[in-house]
């Protein structure tokens, strides 16, 4: 039986496969779990203008967004097919748009990635400490 993390990891490196990533040769799939069991996959975008591409974490993200889901999020699981064991850890602008996410439920999410030697489990408050969210536009 595998864990929920090697779960996780596994549907992260499916969605991989799915990458439009001609440029950097680094396809990247990301898994989202939900706290009602459903997993949302996305993988990397990128362009012709590189700087516009977009990481598989925001494309997850925007997915889920867009089925209407507002928070329950419990894990995200990071996979680059290039990566091996190594982690592939969300980018700072990946932190911020999961911590949307996490803060709209009130979930601190585990972030998985690598396997063996390399695993990785970390929580997302721990990569984006004294987070900015929905609540920092509240007055007073
Ligand atoms: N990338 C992701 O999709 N997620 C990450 O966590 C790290 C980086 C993508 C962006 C770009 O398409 C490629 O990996 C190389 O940076």
């Amino acid at each position: 039986m595998s864990s929920a993390r090697d779960t996780l990891l596994a549907a992260a490196r499916d969605a991989a496969n799915s990458a439009y990533a001609p440029y950097s040769q680094f396809q990247v799939g990301a898994a989202l779990a939900f706290d009602d069991g459903m997993v949302v996959t996305g993988a990397n975008v990128e362009n012709a203008s590189y700087g516009l591409s977009l990481c598989a974490e925001v494309v997850a993200l925007s997915r889920a967004m867009n089925e209407g889901r507002r928070g329950g999020l419990v894990a995200v699981a990071v996979a680059g097919l290039a990566a091996g064991e190594d982690a592939v850890m969300p980018c700072g602008r990946c932190r911020q748009m999961l911590s949307e996410m996490a803060q709209l439920g009130g979930t601190d999410p585990l972030v998985w990635s690598g396997s063996g030697d390399k695993a990785v489990e970390v929580s997302l408050s721990a990569l984006l400490p004294f987070a900015f969210g929905p609540d920092s536009l509240r007055e007073g």
